[in-house]
């Protein structure tokens, strides 16, 4: 199974919101251009599992699903291609489903109950979420302080002139986030535009490391 380190080694995941699965395999090239190497597609839109299929046929391209709620999504986005599940929330039902199906698991927490579950549950990468408006990095560093093996994706609210605060952090694993393919670049076929947004977030990546 993969670590979230291994998704993600620029530290960075967007998180997309896809209408037109037509638009996949293009959009994973503008990330692809942009320096990154894998995507989040959430279960948000129809097109969602159709793009994860085609976003999947390239083997060297980590695709995941985001927005999964239940074990039997978690079935579907597997059987597409998916290599890692992200969640808004934390379902002991979808982590097992995730551990039976053999793809990592990132499950959304907030407070330091939903940490302990999901360490509970074998996790130790979870997801953030909505982080901004749940007290963004100094709520993650003061969870970092009983769970210092536990390390966070940050996800909601971070758009690139915060992504450097967030990267600083050594308890952060990874940022996600939809700023990176926003849907009006996708509905106009703007890729070069998704292009110079990856490559952005990268500058300001590298420069954290
Ligand atoms: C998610 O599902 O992770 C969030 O919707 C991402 O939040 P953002 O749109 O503010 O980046």
């Amino acid at each position: 199974m993969l670590t979230v380190e291994q998704i993600a080694p620029r530290r960075i995941i967007p998180v997309v919101v896809i209408e037109d699965y037509l638009l996949a395999t293009p959009l994973r090239g503008a990330l692809i251009g942009g320096g990154l190497q894998c995507a989040e597609i959430t279960c948000r839109t129809s097109a969602a599992i159709e793009a994860i299929t085609a976003m999947a046929e390239d083997p060297d391209f980590l695709v995941g699903a985001g927005t999964v709620t239940t074990a039997d999504q978690v079935e579907r986005v597997v059987r597409a291609g998916a290599r890692f599940v992200v969640c808004p929330g934390l379902s002991a039902a979808v982590v097992r489903a995730c551990a039976d199906a053999g793809v990592t698991c990132v499950p959304g927490t907030v407070t330091a109950t939903e940490v302990m579950r999901a360490v509970e549950l074998g996790v130790t990468t979870v997801k953030f979420f909505p982080a901004e408006t749940n007290g963004g990095l100094a709520a993650i560093t003061a969870l970092g302080g009983p769970f210092p093996d536990v390390r966070f994706v940050p996800t909601g609210g971070i758009r690139l002139s915060s992504l450097g605060t967030y990267l600083a952090s050594q308890a952060v694993a990874a940022v996600g986030g939809t700023w990176l393919t926003p849907l009006e670049a996708q509905r106009s076929g703007d890729f070069a535009s998704i292009e110079r947004l990856v490559a952005e977030a990268m500058a300001v990546a590298e420069d954290a490391a």
